[in-house]
């Protein structure tokens, strides 16, 4: 999955790569839906990042289950941070075509496995960090999402 995004990050000179710490992500939730939900958000990573950037996706397991997209690239002005999750909402300026549909989508997938998604400025001073905060890692007594049918454990980001 995520190795379908090299071919485009090379052709954009862009650094790619996969951060994980601690143990593996588990999420329960539906794959196809949180496969969606990556895609898309690495998908605007990339179209969003110019030539020689870096987009690094990220899992960080503790209490909370964490997945980030960082970018380099163009940035999210603050004023329109949480209007881009509107339907159709794109940002002026940008040369990139787009329905403005993908975050909408993100954050219909984000709901349903009670998840946060926001987009943070990143601290380097550059560009965007996408972040889905899961309410907790998946404990084997975790009570199922009553929204989703039959949610199943799955190691997060797909490989
Ligand atoms: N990582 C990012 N960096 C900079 N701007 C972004 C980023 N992600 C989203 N945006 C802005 O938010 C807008 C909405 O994003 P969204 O993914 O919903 O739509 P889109 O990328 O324009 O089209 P598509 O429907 O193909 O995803 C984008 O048009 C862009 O202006
Ligand atoms: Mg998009």
């Amino acid at each position: 999955m995520l190795s379908d995004f090299v071919p485009r990050a090379r052709q954009k000179n862009i650094d790619f790569g996969l951060e994980t710490t601690g143990q593996p992500l588990v999420i329960d939730g539906n794959p196809v839906l949180l496969g969606e939900l990556i895609k898309n958000l690495i998908d605007n990573a990339i179209k969003y990042t110019p030539e020689g950037g870096c987009v690094t996706v990220r899992t960080i397991a503790t209490e909370r289950a964490i997945v980030e997209v960082e970018d380099t690239g163009i940035g999210v002005p603050e004023a329109d941070r949480e209007r881009v999750f509107e339907r159709f909402y794109r940002v002026l300026g940008s040369s990139e075509s787009g329905s403005g549909l993908g975050l909408p989508i993100v954050r219909e997938i984000a709901d349903l496995h009670r998840a946060q998604v926001s987009l943070i400025p990143n601290p380097s001073g550059k560009g965007t960090i996408a972040q889905v905060v899961f309410p907790r890692s998946r404990t084997p007594d975790s009570a199922p999402l009553p929204s989703l049918d039959a949610p199943r454990p799955i190691t997060f980001p797909p490989a």
